[in-house]
């Protein structure tokens, strides 16, 4: 399976890859995942990203590239994957394309995933994360067990910089101008399935596997004689 889901941030692509991930057997490739451990690595690609991603702006296409390039060029991927929060404006989309013709593949569907402004602005701001396995928690919809703490490995949960409210607002403008376009590009490819993003997590992966089968039912009806 190779998969896109789409949507602005706190939509819950993140919680939703995880899980559909699993499902399907396939890795979970987040450029934004990518891109902070780089920034924690402080390798040269963190540091250039770093002024961006605090600013809520958009990382040079060309760092991200490289990076989805290798990421997808790793034998865990040759398989499918399921892409968080990349392609983000034409021009990845595009490069997507060019490179999974190189390597072999397309995509086969894209969901986008659908919520208010208010509820995204609600959820990013009760979002923590453990910086050591990346996994998301929402005080408001999803504690853990212990308050600051991460359920699996004990880690102090960490809220993320670019969360705060002003940070948070720029990003759904650039969510507005520069990718929520590829909902519609990828509409015109026949590849695009819209689904609520409100309501039960559980629910919302039932849904998304389920608009991933009518996308690709709808993909084999075209092909028939
Ligand atoms: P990235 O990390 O990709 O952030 P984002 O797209 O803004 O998305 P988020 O991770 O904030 O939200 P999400 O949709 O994954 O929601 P989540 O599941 O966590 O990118 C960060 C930055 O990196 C960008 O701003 C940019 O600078 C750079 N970048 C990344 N990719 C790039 C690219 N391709 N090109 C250029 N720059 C790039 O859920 C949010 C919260 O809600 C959580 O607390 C969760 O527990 C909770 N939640 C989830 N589902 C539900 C539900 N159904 N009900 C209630 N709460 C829920």
């Amino acid at each position: 399976m190779r998969l896109i889901l789409l949507g602005p941030p706190g939509v819950g692509k993140g919680t939703q890859a995880v899980r559909v991930a699993g499902r399907f057997g396939v890795p979970h490739v987040s450029t934004g995942d990518l891109l902070r451990a780089a920034l924690a690595s402080r390798t040269e690609i963190g540091l250039t990203a770093k002024k961006f991603m605090e600013a809520g702006e958009l990382v040079p296409d060309s760092v991200v590239l490289d990076l989805i390039r290798g990421r997808l060029g790793e034998p865990d991927a040759a398989g499918g994957f399921i892409l968080d929060g990349f392609p983000r404006n034409a021009a990845q989309a595009e490069s997507l394309g060019v490179l999974l013709e190189e390597i072999g593949g397309a995509v086969e569907a894209v969901v986008a995933l659908e919520a208010s402004d208010e509820a995204l602005i609600a959820r990013l701001s009760g979002r923590f994360s453990c910086p050591a396995c990346n996994r998301v928690y929402n005080v408001h919809s999803n504690p853990p067990r212990r308050s600051g703490v991460c359920d699996e490995d004990s880690s102090e949960l960490l809220q993320r910089s670019d969360d705060a409210e002003d940070v948070v607002r720029n990003r759904l403008r650039v969510y507005r101008e520069q990718t929520e376009p590829l909902i519609a590009y990828y509409d015109a490819r026949g590849l695009l399935a819209r689904v609520a993003g409100a309501g039960e997590v559980g629910e919302i992966t039932l849904r998304i596997e389920r608009a991933v089968e009518e996308v690709r039912d709808r993909g084999s009806d075209a092909a028939a004689p």
